[in-house]
């Protein structure tokens, strides 16, 4: 439904004042989040920012708002919703605002392979983890059976748990959706290539032998971020050949011979403190969604960042958040009336919680 005109023909400063005035009258019953890649215009409203893992822990602990305005993407709105109270209610600003690389494992295809992985192994030993970038009903699965969520920020320490036999859990992980992060954390933990196969849910048994699912350690599954997948080892190389003493940033679900040419790999906070701890001075090139790129150099005047790809394109998806769509959910809630809201229903919230809360947990 397209928005009211009012919103589409305001100018730039006549949102911010709508912005400013909906959330003064609404004062402490709204609390607004804001995810890295959101654009500038958006950011400055939120009353927290943070990545995917800060962003839940924030909701999780915010009881007393009865309204999330959730500046980020459908996942990450429905992640709140499942750690929030009964008592608030999660708004996504415009529903369009999902996630790709989410998209790309559905629970369906789940329960698939899981089955097909049954006629092969014993699926007790083999512990479901998820990256964040999910569907709820990918994270109740992976609570169901005995698995975690994990995010950039902590996959380590997740797939560590999740393997970690002398506590008689896994001696197996089926990861999804990203197969980046999933193949740079194993090989973090000293897992070789051979210990990990790609999970292609659109052939049969993944495209994998009977021998290969039996020897591996980490199942992967087939699907990647487009913006992050855009990443070359070629534009590392072309930073380095200009600026011989700059230093290499990348986030982690870029491809593994990108990531294994970079000085420093984390989640955006991780990016962000790098960045913050560099010395003055510093050229830094990072590979990661643009609208964080553009901000880490504006907020740091004695740093140049730029973006190692001079191409790239802006997550498209977390672009669909802007001013407009922000004043009309917060007017709504001004006129009494609750506009996008995220609801996660109660069996899927029971399951993905016990899978949020086992990553809250472990890290
Ligand atoms: P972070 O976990 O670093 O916030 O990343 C989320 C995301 O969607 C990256 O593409
Ligand atoms: Fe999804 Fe990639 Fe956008 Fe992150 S940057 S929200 S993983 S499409």
């Amino acid at each position: 439904m397209p928005l009211p005109e009012r919103y589409t023909s305001a100018d730039g400063a006549a949102l911010d004042s709508m912005i400013g005035a909906a959330k003064a009258t609404l004062g402490s019953d709204v609390f607004i989040l804001g995810h890295h890649y959101q654009r500038d215009e958006v950011m400055r409203w939120a009353d927290a920012r943070g990545d995917s893992f800060g962003l839940s822990r924030i909701a999780a602990g915010q009881s007393d708002a009865a309204y999330i305005v959730f500046c980020g993407v459908h996942f990450m709105a429905e992640s709140a919703d499942v750690l929030t109270g009964d008592h608030q209610q999660v708004l996504l600003p415009d529903l369009n605002a999902g996630c790709s690389m989410a998209d790309m494992a559905d629970i369906d295809q789940v329960e698939e392979a899981w089955d097909e992985l049954g006629r092969v192994i014993d699926v007790e030993r083999l512990i479901p983890v998820t990256y964040m970038n999910s569907a709820a009903s990918l994270k109740a699965f992976v609570g169901r059976h005995g698995g975690a969520v994990c995010t950039s920020s902590n996959a380590r320490a997740v797939l560590t748990w999740a393997l970690d036999r002398a506590a008689g859990r896994g001696e197996r992980v089926l990861f999804f959706p990203d197969q980046h992060l999933g193949r740079n954390t194993g090989f973090e933990l000293g897992y070789g290539a051979d210990d990990m196969r790609v999970w292609n849910p659109r052939l049969a048994l993944g495209g994998l032998s009977d021998r290969e699912v039996k020897e591996s350690t980490l199942l992967l599954w087939k699907g990647h971020c487009s913006v992050h997948q855009r990443f070359r080892p070629a534009h590392v190389s072309a930073f380095r050949a200009e600026y011989p003493d700059g230093i290499v940033m990348v986030h982690p679900e870029c491809a593994h011979d990108v990531v294994s040419m970079g000085d420093v790999t984390g989640s955006t906070d991780a990016i962000i403190k790098a960045v913050a701890a560099a010395p003055s001075g510093s050229v830094i090139g990072v590979a990661t969604e643009i609208h964080l790129v553009n901000r880490l150099n504006n907020e740091s005047p004695d740093k140049t960042v730029v973006c190692l790809d001079p191409l790239v394109c802006p997550c498209s998806t977390m672009s669909r958040i802007d001013p407009q769509h922000l004043a009309w959910v917060l007017e709504g809630l001004v006129e009494g009336e609750v506009r996008n809201r995220i609801v996660v229903d109660p069996e899927t919230t029971e399951w993905a919680k016990v899978a949020l809360e086992r990553m809250l947990a472990i890290t």
